[in-house]
């Protein structure tokens, strides 16, 4: 069958992502096709279509969506025709109407969440999820710091925070982003355009500083997250929006207070598959008992996916974006 798919020639801007009509293969051993009804944007697609991150050209864009299954590959167990079905990392090509993905990436969508609110969550809750339950487990009572606390990931965090009773401290750039990050939750907000994250975070904790930082901002970021730890505190430097950290002289880690850091990614964390169930259950859950909402601000059509880059990476959005085929 065919389908209408974003892909990429070569790496560059947004112009380079072109929507083409492509032959959607039949699934292999253990795959599912799935008829796509929302793909979610995020900033790994950003990286892919830069050449920050490499794969093979030409080659499609977008690891994350819902929708359901149309065909099942021989050895599939669990799946059937019909399926509400939703994936946070499967193979490049999620912007389009069909996708072909290994079934162990895949789970079933309970009915009362939507395909959109699915596509715009399963990374980003993903992520939340492994950040606060298991990079570093949070208890409840901690303080900690969370960089671009409005964005997609950024709100989920706020909402999970504070169903953890966990006081979070959100890091934004304009007072409209912080007051949606405190209405999700957060416990305080800084700006870290006008403001001294690290003056501010001593003042907010008391001297005591923060245990762990989880910074997705990357290079702009980095000294001022390290200034922001207790002595062995654990920095989590899980995303770069503004370029990537490089060029780290471990040294720091020892001046700045015998520091742990970790560069984690979500992919790692779905393996084995029963990780990858327990956590989009209690994920699921969050999202049931009405303690998360998910917040699709954006929806793009296919041939509008340069805006929904451009948006994205113009930092002037909130929330999650989606395409929908
Ligand atoms: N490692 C993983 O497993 C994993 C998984 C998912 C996402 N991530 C990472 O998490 C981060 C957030 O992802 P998201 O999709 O939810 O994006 P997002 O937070 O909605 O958007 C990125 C935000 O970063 C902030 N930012 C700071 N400096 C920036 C700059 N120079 N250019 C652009 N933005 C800048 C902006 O917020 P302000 O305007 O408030 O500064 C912007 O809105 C990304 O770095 C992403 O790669 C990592």
């Amino acid at each position: 069958m065919k389908t209408q798919s974003v892909q990429i020639q070569r790496h560059g801007g947004p112009e380079v992502m072109q929507v083409v009509e492509i032959e959607v293969p039949e699934p292999g051993p253990n795959q599912l096709r799935v008829k796509q009804h929302a793909a979610g944007v995020n900033f790994i697609d950003i990286y892919y279509r830069s050449g920050q991150y490499q794969a093979p050209l030409p080659h499609g864009l977008g690891m994350e969506g819902a929708g359901e299954v149309e065909a099942v590959g021989s050895g599939v167990t669990g799946f059937k025709p019909g399926d509400r079905v939703a994936y946070s990392s499967g193979p490049l090509g999620a912007y389009g109407g069909a996708y072909v993905l290994n079934a162990d990436r895949v789970v079933k969508l309970p009915k009362s969440i939507g395909f959109e609110q699915a596509a715009a969550m399963m990374l980003k809750g993903l992520t939340v999820q492994y950040l606060f339950r298991q990079t570093y487990r949070l208890q409840g009572n901690e303080t900690i710091l969370f960089h671009a606390a409005a964005g997609g990931v950024g709100l989920i965090a706020c909402q999970w925070a504070r169903a953890l009773g966990v006081k979070l401290i959100g890091t934004v750039s304009s007072p409209e982003k912080a007051a949606l990050a405190r209405g999700h939750g957060a416990w305080a907000v800084i700006d870290y355009t006008k403001e001294d994250v690290v003056g501010r975070v001593l003042e907010l904790t008391g001297g005591a500083k923060v245990p762990v930082v989880y910074d997705g901002v990357g290079k702009d970021t980095w000294e001022s997250s390290l200034d922001c730890l207790q002595p062995r505190a654990l920095m989590v430097s899980f995303g770069s929006s503004s370029g990537p950290v490089t060029g780290v002289n471990l040294g720091i880690l020892s001046q700045k207070g015998s520091l742990y850091v970790t560069r984690p990614t979500l992919v790692t964390h779905l393996t084995p598959r029963g990780r990858f169930e327990d956590s989009a259950k209690e994920l699921f859950h969050m999202v049931e008992s009405g303690k998360i909402k998910i917040d699709v601000t954006r929806r793009y059509r296919l041939d509008e996916a340069a805006r929904a880059h451009e948006d994205l990476a113009s930092r002037r959005t909130t929330g999650s974006g989606v395409m929908i085929p």
